[in-house]
């Protein structure tokens, strides 16, 4: 058996509970022989900011490169927003997203069918979703230059972003995409505003050209305020979406209220050949420290890193089916609790799916 390194970024607020929920499987597997990983923790966001003065210190670069994967908990919280942004613990997953080159974020909004009344749509729209997001992630509108802010002659202050990308960066992404639609119901949707933006009227022109080398995916084109507005409006008509760096923040945030909770879904940032994953949700600081955080985001991403990184998809479809099994046994943290279901916090969610894997092998 290969030994696999992991570098395990627990973060700020709440994720340093979740993260060492996944740990816990990671360390379970690894004792009982059915892998060998070998973990390694470190710093990022407002964490790293407080140990080191950087959100992002070299030391967690070059630990990262050298992971076979690497699983994030959250960063950031009110503590360090009085900060400037470039020691935000936000530019820390900037930064590794960026040095990574980590182009390609797949956030996929699935409903579980037993969480189908958790969502605050009604159940005959959202039963049946489900839609992989891909979102283009290290490029946009995030990292355009020039940027900033500036005084102008007249005294006025005048901010500014630039919306830029390039053929090869589409390129690669709506590849992903379509890649990504062969392997499910081979349909694909863009989503620009290439009606108002020429940068998104690139986009649209490549991902049509990139389309010619994948005949059987049928593809088609949205606005991002029409698809903001399917997707709620019926969300089943989607089955993979490609879109930019900030419409993807957006579309993906709005698509995770389909399944009922943030604190479900997990996600893999793909670049070749670094990795990394994390729940999509943020570090809730309102409820860090108190146990009650939703471990089940991380563990997803857990098992999103076995089936594209480690190349163990067995272990991933166990890890799915064990998070299954304790949503079927009524099992729910406080954001995701129903009547009739049973209220428990993140570490007994945690023993749960490992009970529950644990079931799986024997
Ligand atoms: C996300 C988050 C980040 C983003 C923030 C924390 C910088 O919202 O991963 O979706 O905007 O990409
Ligand atoms: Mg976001």
């Amino acid at each position: 058996m290969t030994r696999k390194t992991i570098l395990l970024l627990p973060g700020d607020g709440i994720g340093p509970e979740i993260v060492a929920e996944a740990r816990k499987l990671l360390d379970w597997l690894t004792a009982q022989g059915h892998a060998s990983f070998y973990m390694e923790e470190g710093l990022i966001g407002g964490a790293a900011y407080d140990q080191t003065g950087n959100p992002l210190p070299e030391e967690t670069v070059i630990r990262a490169r050298q992971a076979d994967a690497v699983l994030l908990g959250a960063v950031g919280g009110p503590k360090w927003e009085p900060l400037p942004y470039e020691v935000r613990p936000e530019r820390g997953l900037l930064g590794i997203r960026k040095v990574l080159d980590l182009y390609c974020n797949l956030r996929p909004a699935k409903v579980f069918p037993q969480l189908v009344d958790a969502s605050t749509l009604k159940r005959e729209v959202v039963d049946g979703t489900d839609i992989m997001v891909v979102r283009e992630l290290s490029s946009g509108i995030y990292f355009g230059n020039p940027r900033g802010v500036e005084t102008m002659d007249n005294g006025e202050k005048r901010g500014f972003n630039t919306l830029v990308y390039t053929t090869s960066e589409i390129e690669r992404i709506a590849k992903s995409a379509f890649q990504l639609a062969m392997l499910r119901q081979k349909k694909l949707c863009s989503v620009d505003k290439a009606n108002v933006l020429e940068s998104t009227e690139l986009w649209r022109e490549v991902v049509i050209e990139v389309g010619k080398s994948f005949p059987e995916v049928a593809l088609s084109h949205m606005y991002v305020d029409n698809a903001a507005m399917q997707l709620i409006r019926n969300p089943r008509q989607f089955d993979v979406i490609v879109t930019t760096n900030m419409f993807g923040d957006i579309l993906s945030d709005e698509a995770s209220m389909l399944t009922g909770s943030i604190g479900m879904l997990p996600s893999a940032s793909l670049g070749e050949p670094f990795a990394l994953y994390e729940p999509i949700h943020g570090s809730a600081p309102d409820i860090a420290g108190r146990g009650v955080a939703n471990p089940l985001a991380t563990i997803l991403s857990v098992a999103m890193m076995c089936r594209h990184s480690l190349r163990l998809p067995d272990l991933a479809d166990r890890i799915e089916g064990a998070v299954n099994r304790v949503l079927d046994q009524g099992l729910r943290t406080p954001d995701i609790l129903q009547p009739g279901t049973q209220q428990v916090g993140t570490v007994a969610m945690g023993d749960a799916v490992l009970a529950a894997l644990s079931e799986s092998f024997s």
